[in-house]
């Protein structure tokens, strides 16, 4: 099954929107598969976001990821890659559609709350960076 990788990021951790995108994700019908709460390494948030090493706003990305707690987590589900693009909207917030977390939540490029998967390989390579193995988990419902 399809797995992505959201990080809440310090912005959003501290305007309290934690629940409101948890909620949004499980509203959908997306299964929660792993959660924590971490204040991300400057060795980890390097990794995590190599791509863009060298571009102008490496240097503030880093630094702003690694300012505070963000909350890690895996939502698991069919499409769950790409439907989370759509839930999250545009990397420029002035450019989200409305009803999307950005669109609805941010105005700003560098604090835009909500970090997503941009494809099933990068969300296997961003899973496996931020999780242990025994921290992600297969369950079933029994409801
Ligand atoms: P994210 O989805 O976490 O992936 C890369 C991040 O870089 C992006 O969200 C933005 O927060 C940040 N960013 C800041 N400036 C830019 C820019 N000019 N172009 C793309 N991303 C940017």
């Amino acid at each position: 099954m399809d797995r992505t990788l959201l990080i809440v990021k310090p912005d959003g951790v501290q305007r309290n929107l934690v629940g409101e995108i948890l909620s949004r994700w499980e509203k959908r019908g997306f299964k929660l598969v792993a959660l924590k709460l971490v204040v991300p390494s400057k060795e980890l948030a390097e990794q995590h976001y190599g791509e863009h090493k060298g571009k102008p706003f490496y240097d503030k990305l880093v630094s702003f990821i690694t300012s505070g707690p963000a909350v890690f987590i895996v939502f698991e589900g069919k499409g769950v890659v790409e439907t989370s693009r759509k839930m999250i909207g545009a990397t420029n917030p002035l450019n989200s559609e409305p009803g999307t977390v950005r669109g609805d939540l941010a105005v700003d490029m560098g604090r835009n709350v909500i970090h997503g998967s941009d494809s099933k390989d990068s969300a296997a390579r961003e899973i496996k960076l931020w999780f242990g193995d025994n921290e992600v988990f297969s369950w079933t419902s029994h409801s």
